[in-house]
């Protein structure tokens, strides 16, 4: 996969900017509050359709304007591809590839793939369980598309029977029905999660191998209300059939749904032991590192292509061996790093000579 080129207008606090990208480094650099998160939020957009920082589509709109508009152009093994997203104020986004509106999710997610890095991603490891569960899904969704429609339903059916507990409404029937098909649908939520983080603990085990000389081996542990054993997508449904059988009474008196894979989590083992507990700081942040290398290299597994790898101020945060480390595994595939200037120029002689953006209020000028 390969990101061409970025236009942007009336996005954020860029008026009318377009950016070309070549393969390997990309370095964008410029003080802080210059706008070079914004343009990775640009680019990360056409991956899912969201943010990666939250906020509505309105938030997108250059202040005092009423739409905004950003394209993209890339190749994919398919070959030359463009999307274009315009923002509203009022009204939903609209999406187009090759020219031609789009309308359903699944039409276009998975066609541009990336993975953001971002300091936040410190919350895989000391977040709450929502951080990870959002974590798997985005990564789920961008190599299997349609896995987003099972995940959208659940949502919307949970919100449905959310409502109905909340207003005490007495049908045990109604109940009933939304129980079987939420079932059905946590049954290949559940599967999808667990076949991704069996794989992804392949990748993310030989990362941290390699990165700590053979010292940590870490483990990922999937943990779901619907027990143990995931290969059966019947029993998985049928196990949380008799769950939500068993607990309506408890839901009914709480007034909120309390079972299901919204509930699940995944956890992280550095040599056995919980992470999130026992792990110091750097191991942390090694954990981290080797869970976004490993998401790339999955993506690749999965869809024959590495995706474009999009850093935002994370070497900031990173010591210089592992600044060195992360350099080195994205070597040979896209990146697009943000940070301030002289966190590229200090010690990393390597990239210094690639691509490079400077940005300003905005503006974007190559250097
Ligand atoms: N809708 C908008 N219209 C105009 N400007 C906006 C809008 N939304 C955000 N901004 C501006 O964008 C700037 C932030 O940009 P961004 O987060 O990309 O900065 P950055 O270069 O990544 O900074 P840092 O180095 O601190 O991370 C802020 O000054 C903010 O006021
Ligand atoms: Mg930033």
């Amino acid at each position: 996969m390969k990101l061409n080129t970025l236009s942007v207008r009336d996005f954020k606090n860029a008026e009318n900017e377009r950016i070309a990208f070549t393969d390997g480094v990309n370095i964008i650099y410029g003080d802080n509050a210059a706008g070079k998160t914004n343009l990775l939020e640009a680019i990360f957009l056409f991956a899912t359709g969201k943010s990666f920082r939250g906020g509505k589509d309105k938030d997108f709109i250059r202040f005092g304007q009423d739409t905004a508009y950003i394209e993209i152009e890339f190749e994919e093994k398919s070959g030359p591809q463009k999307m274009g997203i315009r923002l509203f104020k009022n009204q939903k986004k609209q999406i187009f590839r090759g020219g031609v509106q789009v309308t359903k999710l699944s039409e276009y997610l998975g066609l541009f793939r990336a993975v953001i890095f971002t300091p936040d991603h410190l919350n895989l490891v000391k977040g709450s369980p929502e951080f990870r569960r959002r974590f798997i899904d985005i990564a789920i969704c961008q190599s299997f598309p349609r896995y987003v429609a099972s995940i959208s339903e659940y949502n919307r059916i949970l919100a449905q029977k959310n409502a109905f507990l909340k207003n005490k409404i007495d049908s045990d029937e109604l109940l009933e029905v939304y129980n079987e098909r939420l079932a059905q649908l946590a049954s290949v939520i559940t599967q999808n999660r667990y076949k991704y983080i069996c794989r992804l603990e392949k990748e993310a085990e030989a990362f941290q191998r390699d990165m700590t000389d053979g010292a940590e081996k870490l483990t990922l542990a999937y943990n779901s209300q619907a027990g143990e054993g995931f290969e059966s997508i019947e029993e998985i449904r049928k196990r949380y059939a008799e769950l939500f059988r068993q607990k309506s009474e408890q839901e009914k008196q709480k007034g909120i749904s309390l079972y299901g894979p919204h509930k699940d989590d995944f956890l992280i083992y550095i040599n056995g032991k919980n992470a999130r507990q026992f792990a110091s700081q750097g191991q942390q942040r090694s954990a981290v590192l080797s869970l976004k290398l490993a998401e790339g290299e999955l993506s690749k597994k999965l869809t024959g292509e590495y995706p474009v790898f999009l850093l935002d101020d994370i070497l900031s945060e990173l010591d210089a061996r592992r600044k060195r480390y992360i350099l080195e595994k994205t070597q040979e595939k896209q990146v697009i790093i943000t940070g301030c200037e002289k966190e590229f120029f200090a010690g990393l002689e390597q990239i210094a000579s690639r691509n490079k953006i400077y940005v300003e209020n905005g503006k974007c000028f190559y250097t």
